[in-house]
């Protein structure tokens, strides 16, 4: 099949700029459902003007729980390649509903069978960027080894590296053996998509990221990876019978894998981010008076490119 980035980037860039003007509407409005709504039906309105035989792997969640956008929902008008889709079409539904930074709308596309199945459940995620031999961090081992691992790697102290971290109370013990090292710690309010990503921008200050986080956007981040280079080590987190359940169903046969970034995505990959509120990776919307301005940034695994676009569209979208 022919490469995915140079058919679809196109539409599914689209896809993620519809979805970030439409929930834009509703920035600080204080209500996170109707942002989201907002985002998943100019996201699918989008998806399916794309001439491709899309499939929804990562979504808005089962079948009975997710009108739209769920998981295994087709999406295009059928023609075409067969093409697997992970979406968060609202990265953020907090920060969006309080006006506050970072939020996004992402999509990644790849190749039929090259993107995880992975249900929606928790994942423990630890992430660096590019250039790194693979032996430099590892899940299972404490946050101090990690961390001095990747100082040596980079031929500095410990105190020079900037760890990024969801601020969330189950990450207490992180965070205090972060500090205990002399790291920095950048703690993120909601977004562990961007979180993940920031490890591989050398405009950003962050080298390493650690934590758990919903699973669905551990696959996004990994594509995000992919396309521009990173490792990336995960396992589910699996609570109870139900999450269990949900992930045999989702074709998990052993619980406890650790999950490398090419067992997350792999292949022909393109993987696009919008910005809903302002960012430290991409701005957010701005409307104008006969306009809105988008801000995305494009990544291609063939190429190996990160293209920052600026859109404009007509007030009429
Ligand atoms: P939403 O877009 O659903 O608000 O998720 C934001 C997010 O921060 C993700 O980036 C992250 O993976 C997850 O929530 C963490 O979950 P929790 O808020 O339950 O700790």
């Amino acid at each position: 099949m022919s490469n995915i980035g140079k058919k679809y980037s196109t539409g599914i860039l689209r896809s993620a700029e519809m979805a970030a003007i439409s929930c834009s509407k509703l920035i600080g409005a204080g209500d996170k459902e109707g942002a989201d709504q907002l985002a998943v039906d100019a996201m699918r309105s989008a998806l399916n003007e794309i001439d491709f035989n899309g499939r929804i792997v990562i979504g808005e969640g089962e079948r009975d729980e997710a009108p739209m956008l769920y998981i295994g929902e087709k999406v295009g008008t059928g023609n075409g390649d067969e093409v697997d889709i992970a979406l968060d079409p609202l990265e953020g539904t907090t920060i969006t509903s309080k006006g506050m930074p970072n939020s996004l709308a992402v999509i990644a596309a790849a190749k039929k069978g090259c993107l995880l199945h992975s249900p929606d459940t928790y994942m423990n995620k630890i992430a660096i960027g590019k250039g790194y031999s693979d032996d430099v961090i590892d899940l299972d081992a404490s946050v101090q080894h990690n961390i001095k691992s990747l100082a040596d790697a980079k031929k500095v102290k410990p105190s020079d590296i900037s760890a990024c971290v969801l601020e969330r109370d189950r990450h207490a013990e992180i965070i205090e053996s972060l500090r205990a090292t002399g790291s920095r710690v950048i703690l993120i309010p909601d977004g562990d998509v961007a979180g993940v990503m920031m490890t591989s921008q050398e405009e950003v200050d962050v080298d390493i990221y650690f934590g758990t986080g919903g699973a669905p956007e551990g696959v996004l981040a990994a594509a995000a990876l992919q396309c521009i280079g990173g490792q990336m080590q995960t396992r589910l987190v699996i609570r109870n019978d139900d999450e269990k359940k949900r992930a045999e169903k989702a074709g998990i046969k052993d619980l406890d894998k650790k999950y490398y970034i090419d067992d997350l995505a792999f292949g022909d990959i393109v993987f696009v981010a919008t910005g809903v509120t302002e960012g430290t990776m991409v701005k957010g919307v701005k409307k104008y008076s006969n306009s809105f301005l988008t801000h995305s940034i494009v990544l291609r695994s063939d190429f190996n490119t990160t293209q920052y676009i600026q859109t404009y569209h007509p007030q009429s979208i």
